[in-house]
């Protein structure tokens, strides 16, 4: 049997209709910026989270950038953050002049090791920035303490982790303010490109705004140099719609993976992924660990079953942070599972049929 990676075509009779609809709309009105598609996402996203605003921009990126601009972060400034995860991290922070400063991660959740961070701080620290990767929380409550107590801001990336939650709490509000991806792929995304901030902050909130439309909050009148990081309106209308499933779909991820963690807790050779207590994991990726990982890899392919490494390098091995200075060997966990880790199909549409044909690869692999 065939599995995709991901199929993004599944969703779209469920949606398409309702789309359409909007764009319809969008272009008899030649209202493509700025409009009443953006005005409503942000206030359904920021309701959705708990969040008193939200800020819609053009990508995970910026969003990223805007971030770490609006907790004043800048030149000569450092910022922690876990060695696996996405580039666009790091670079939000790069972007601004500072440095990311990386810390291990935990090994049974692959997220930060909160209890690493203190021997990270320096007198230049300015921010931790926790990532929620593959849709689980990053433990929250241990960085916020340390956040305090040396007065540093919380970025949370929150571009894998749309409605997880921590200790009964969205995450989103728990720092200072959040970076979202909306890239089609996400649990939520956009056709194209999307991403938003959140925050609780409000002064936070106007600097958002003004940085992503070059430095105004009324047009012409620039008190700082920003950025063009709007969202179209297109992409707003169809966050939009999918906002309305985006509940339904996170359950159906949950129910695939614990289908997932059924038909594979019998290979001795597999890791199913930790579910760390009081934490809603979103599923935005379904990673396992193994033995023989690219050699899993092929057989899986040859049998038309898709897969993926999130990530195959930890940051501080790719040539992009190479003048951090760090040695192979700084980061003994993130190393070691970038050799182990598998990413297997992971989306609400997959059948059990095809859950079912993924794990007798498996099993057949070992066998
Ligand atoms: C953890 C993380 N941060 C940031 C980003 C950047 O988002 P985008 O691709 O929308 O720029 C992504 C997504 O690709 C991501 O997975």
């Amino acid at each position: 049997m065939n599995v995709p990676f991901l199929d993004l075509k599944a969703q779209l009779p469920l949606i398409r209709e309702e789309v359409e609809e909007r764009f319809s709309e969008i272009i008899t009105n030649t209202a493509f910026i700025s409009g009443k598609n953006v005005a409503e996402f942000e206030e359904r996203f920021a309701r959705m989270h708990d969040c008193t605003f939200s800020v819609a921009v053009a990508s995970g990126t910026a969003a990223n950038h805007l971030a770490a601009l609006c907790c004043n972060i800048g030149p000569g400034d450092e910022v922690i953050v876990p060695v696996n995860t996405f580039i666009a991290t790091a670079e939000g922070i790069s972007h601004t002049g500072a440095n990311p400063v990386f810390v291990d991660i935990d090994e049974k959740t692959y997220n930060i090791n909160p209890d690493l961070i203190e021997d990270a701080i320096t007198s230049k620290t300015k921010a931790i920035n926790p990532v929620h990767l593959y849709g689980q929380p990053a433990d929250m409550q241990p960085i916020v303490d340390i956040a305090a107590k040396h007065g540093l801001a919380v970025l949370e990336d929150a571009a894998q982790a749309h409605v997880a939650s921590y200790k009964e709490k969205k995450v989103g509000g728990i720092g200072h303010a959040a970076a979202w991806s909306f890239y089609p792929g996400k649990n939520l995304g956009t056709w194209g490109e999307g991403g938003a901030i959140t925050t609780n902050d409000e002064e936070l909130y106007e600097k958002a705004k003004k940085y992503r439309d070059h430095g105004s909050a009324k047009k012409y009148y620039h008190d700082m140099i920003g950025y063009n990081y709007r969202m179209s309106e297109f992409q707003a209308a169809v966050l939009n719609v999918k906002l309305d499933y985006i509940e339904r779909w996170t359950e159906q991820r949950h129910k695939n993976a614990h289908l997932y963690n059924s038909l594979l807790k019998n290979i001795k050779e597999v890791v199913t992924p930790f579910e760390s207590s009081g934490r809603y994991h979103v599923y935005h990726l379904y990673i396992i660990r193994v033995q023989k990982r690219d050699g899993l890899q092929t057989y899986l392919k040859e049998k038309g079953i898709a897969s993926g490494i999130h990530y195959p390098f930890p940051l501080h091995m790719t040539g992009a942070y190479r003048h951090l200075g760090y040695e192979k060997g700084s980061f003994p966990v993130a190393e070691r599972i970038a050799d182990e880790i598998l990413s297997l199909p992971m989306y609400p549409e997959l059948i059990p049929e095809q859950i079912e044909a993924v794990c007798d690869g498996i099993r057949s692999f070992y066998a």
